[in-house]
C-alpha cells in the first residue's frame, strides 16, 4: 500500500491506497466523491474530467500516486453550500443536459476553459469539450450556457445579449 496525501476541494485528504490506483478510482472509493464518472476507463469519453492544479485531466488515465501533493478540484467543489457555480446554473437554466452522464466532466472541462480565456469562441469551447463525449445532447446547449456563464463570470447579467 501507498500512502497518498493531495489537497481535494480545498481539503488535505490522505489514503493508503495499492500502487496501481488511479485518481478516479481513489476519489470514488476512498473519499466517496462519486461525481466524476467510470466510463471508458481508457481516456476516450472525458466522463472521469477533473481538474488537477488547474488543468483538465482524465482520472482515469492518473494514478493516485501521481496527485501527490496536488490540487484537485472535483464537481462536487464547484457550488458553495448554498449557490451553484455559475456554469452549472447555466447548465441548468438552459437544460443543456439530458442524461448528465457526462455533466460533471463537461462541467469541469468548461471551468478550465474559462479560468483560462474568460471570453472564449464557439471554436474554442468546441475544442474544450473535445475530450468530453456526450450521446444524448449535440453540445449546443452546452455551448450555449458555456457562453452564458462566461458572460456571467465576467460581470455580465445573465439575461444580456451579446
Ligand atoms: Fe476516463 Fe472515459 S472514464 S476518459
Ligand atoms: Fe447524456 Fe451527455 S447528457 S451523455
Amino acid at each position: 500500500m501507498t500512502q497518498v496525501t493531495m489537497i481535494v476541494n480545498g481539503d488535505s485528504r490522505t489514503a493508503s491506497v495499492p500502487p496501481e490506483t488511479t485518481l478516479l478510482m481513489l476519489l470514488r472509493e476512498h473519499f466517496n466523491l462519486t461525481g466524476a464518472k467510470l466510463g471508458c476507463d481508457v481516456g476516450d469519453c472525458g466522463a472521469c474530467t477533473v481538474i488537477v492544479d488547474g488543468k483538465p485531466v482524465n482520472a482515469c488515465l492518473m494514478l493516485a500516486v501521481q496527485a501527490e501533493g496536488r490540487s484537485v478540484l472535483t464537481i462536487e467543489g464547484l457550488a458553495t453550500q448554498n449557490e451553484l457555480h455559475p456554469i452549472q446554473k447555466a447548465f441548468e437554466d438552459q437544460a443543456s443536459l439530458q442524461c448528465g452522464f457526462c455533466g460533471p466532466g463537461v462541467i469541469l472541462s468548461a471551468k478550465a476553459l474559462l479560468d483560462n480565456i474568460p471570453d472564449p469562441s464557439k471554436q474554442e469551447i468546441r475544442d474544450a469539450l473535445s475530450g468530453n463525449l456526450c450521446r444524448c445532447t449535440g453540445y449546443t446547449k452546452m455551448i450555449e450556457a458555456i457562453q452564458e456563464s462566461a458572460r456571467v463570470l465576467r460581470g455580465g447579467s445573465a439575461d444580456q445579449a451579446v
